[in-house]
């Protein structure tokens, strides 16, 4: 069946009208990285570039590079409020630039700008940071989050802070960045989110250095719809002295939402009148029309499920398919008394077939995406066959239900043990969390080295490792993350993220991407947390000081006691030279650099004993992007001639 065109254009404009109300998306852009063609989507002046996938805000030539102002925006305007409608609009904005001093100390700084003028003024080079010049002070209509990396003026706090900055270079509000471990000009990438909320007229500024976690350095009261015009261009300025550096802004992603704020509800009658008319009218047609797709697409479901059956069963060693009813009555009709808990992707529920007791992972329906993908991974995880990982058993694909049948595991998840602060009988033993460990890193080998197709997991962290009644550790939820997190991307970006923030290697902001590098890296932390305790333990306190648990045992293997870190829980009871290898192994893992992380088969070399760790920097090396290929050296040899086609049933019996 046919709609007619109109009634078609009719429902979507009734439809846009009942279902965008309520968050109307203004502007909205996302930037991984800055290539030559993105130079279409901005507005550049002559001193700025794109060069090495970033905007060089100012300039990054091989000449002086003093003096000199840049501006950069994005090509299309974003319209702030309109006093009409009641709008005001909200925004979010991330992004991550670094700034390389190329004298000592550098300057001047960078600067987020909203602004209705977008060209370069004269002389608003050195500490006007091309935000405005002397003459132009209070005048230009500019609101600017500047990173000053100068003290250019009494007023400025230090030569490393952020401020708040209205038509001027003098801000109403700053805060030094020291306090919370950035330093602008420290050559690394920093980031930055400016959450702005109209309906409160609140800015929040958050920077850390890229990896960390995001903490809000202070918030302001700001009411930009009295400060700027209507319509205006999001972007960036910076600027050379005397003393130079070079300005990169490496990725950008701005989010935009109108908000209704009635200040004047007399002009807004018209709209109580017409939405019940509108609503009303929708429904009735909203109504018929889903009838109809409901049919329609009835059929074709069917159709569909039929078809990815077929493509799964024609896969050699396939997991059982099973029937949606079979499954209901295994979990009673999903009980809630029969829920283990909240997984990745969706609810897990405890189930009984034919005597024998299973875990049900039903996906969450909105993730409906990426059919093709879901089929190619229930193959390839059918596939897989290792002592240390999660049986998948069985799958159920109807009804637009996803559902996974899995092998329950007595002991549930490593986190429940790890993370507790009960203590007593839950605590693992030493030898426990050291078999824990060898048994993740095998079966990481296994999905890296050891299988037909290289699988990456992507999401590993200590709820992803189940327990088996012995405590043996068993990976799960692998290769899924991908065919899941489809279809929360946005559309923007065509590649995949996907990991839990805590465990995400520093370049996965750069690339997007996981890879082998990225799961060893989560690995790492992993390591660490199982030896330390997790974060909640009583260290807790210590780790306050620190942005991350690699950081913190960073610094305890400089000052040479890297052992201190190890759960207290344990109390002493550990053997303190297995412990020191461990964690070094695990700091090994989280090198900041993806090249200088050792294979999954160098750790499992390590952890059996037949390799030395690897060498562990007393100070924790910087992040840069992008990260170098070290030089060829005895150690890389060594991995490249181990790694490859070494059979790895030897292994398995090993420890
Ligand atoms: C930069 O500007 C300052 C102040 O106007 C001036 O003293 C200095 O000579 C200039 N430097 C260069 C290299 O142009
Ligand atoms: C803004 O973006 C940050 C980081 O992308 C995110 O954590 C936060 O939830 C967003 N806030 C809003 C209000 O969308
Ligand atoms: C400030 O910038 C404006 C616009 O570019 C320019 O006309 C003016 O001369 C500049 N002022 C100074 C002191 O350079
Ligand atoms: C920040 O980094 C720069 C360049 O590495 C360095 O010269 C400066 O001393 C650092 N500042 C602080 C406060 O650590």
């Amino acid at each position: 069946m046919q709609l007619p065109w109109f009634v078609k254009h009719q429902l979507a404009a009734t439809i846009f009208i009942i279902v965008a109300l309520p968050k109307v998306t203004s502007l909205y852009f996302n930037f991984s990285s800055f290539q030559p063609q993105d130079e279409a989507h901005l507005l550049m002046n002559q001193n700025s570039k794109i060069y090495l996938s970033a905007i060089q805000v100012t300039p990054d030539i091989r000449g002086p590079i003093s003096n000199y102002s840049g501006r950069v925006f994005y090509k299309e305007q974003l319209k702030l409020w309109d006093s009409q409608r009641g709008m005001k609009v909200s925004f979010n904005s991330t992004f991550v630039f670094t700034v390389s001093p190329q004298t000592s100390p550098g300057g001047e700084g960078l600067a987020f700008i909203l602004t209705d003028d977008t060209s370069l003024q004269l002389n608003s080079g050195g500490q006007w940071l091309g935000i405005v010049n002397s003459t132009s002070i209070g005048v230009t209509e500019i609101v600017a989050v500047e990173f000053d990396t100068r003290k250019s003026y009494p007023e400025d706090v230090d030569d490393n802070h952020v401020g708040v900055d209205v038509k001027s270079i003098y801000s109403i509000q700053q805060e030094p960045l020291g306090p919370h471990g950035v330093n602008i000009s420290g050559g690394y990438d920093v980031v930055a989110t400016i959450q702005f909320d109209a309906k409160d007229g609140k800015m929040t500024i958050f920077v850390s250095t890229l990896g960390d976690l995001m903490r809000p350095v202070f918030m302001v009261d700001l009411d930009l719809s009295k400060l700027l015009p209507q319509d205006v261009f999001v972007g960036f300025s910076a600027s050379t002295g005397e003393y130079t550096q070079l300005n990169s802004i490496r990725s950008w992603y701005f989010y935009s939402w109108e908000e209704y704020i009635e200040k004047n509800p007399k002009n807004l009658t018209w709209l109580w009148i017409l939405i019940p008319i509108v609503g009303v009218g929708g429904a009735c047609v909203l109504a018929s029309v889903c009838y109809w797709r409901k049919k329609h697409i009835n059929g074709q479901g069917v159709e569909e499920d039929m078809k990815i059956e077929l493509e799964i069963k024609s896969s050699s060693n396939a997991p059982h398919k099973f029937q949606l009813k079979e499954l209901l009555s295994a979990t009673r009709n999903f009980h809630p008394s029969n829920k283990l808990g909240k997984g990745g992707f969706g609810m897990v529920y405890k189930g009984t077939l034919n005597d024998k007791d299973v875990a049900v992972k039903r996906i969450s329906k909105n993730s409906r995406h990426g059919k093709q993908d879901f089929i190619a991974e229930i193959t390839t995880i059918g596939n897989l066959n290792h002592k240390n990982l999660v049986k998948l058993i069985g799958w159920c694909y109807e009804k637009g239900e996803i559902l996974l049948v899995y092998e329950l595991m007595q002991n549930r998840s490593l986190d429940r043990f790890i993370f507790s602060t009960s203590g007593g009988d839950s605590t693992l033993s030493w030898e426990k969390r050291l078999s824990v460990i060898c048994g993740v890193s095998r079966a990481l080998d296994y999905l890296h080295n050891g299988c037909d197709k290289r699988v990456l997991h992507r999401d590993i962290k200590p709820s992803n490792v189940m327990l088996d009644s012995d405590f043996n550790a068993r990976l799960g939820d692998f290769g899924l993350a991908r065919t899941i997190h489809l279809s929360e991307k946005s559309h923007h970006s065509t590649r995949e993220i996907a990991g839990t923030p805590g465990y995400m290697a520093p370049e996965s902001l750069h690339t997007q991407r996981a890879s082998v590098e990225t799961d060893v890296y989560a690995f790492g932390v992993l390591i660490l947390e199982v030896v330390c305790g997790g974060r909640k333990a009583e260290h807790k306190q210590h780790l306050q000081c620190c942005n991350n648990i690699a950081d913190w045992v960073w610094e305890l293997h400089g000052k040479g006691n890297i052992t201190d870190a190890v759960d207290l829980r344990l109390n002493d009871d550990f053997d303190k030279a297995q412990a020191k290898c461990v964690l070094e192994l695990g700091l090994a893992c989280c090198h900041p650099n993806p090249y200088e992380r050792p294979s999954m088969r160098t750790v499992l070399l390590v952890l059996i004993g037949e390799a030395s760790p690897p060498f562990v920097a007393i100070e924790k090396p910087a992040f840069t992007w992008p990260a170098t290929a070290p030089v060829l050296n005895e150690e890389l040899n060594f991995q490249v001639t181990v790694s490859q086609n070494e059979p790895i049933t030897e292994l398995k019996s090993g420890r």
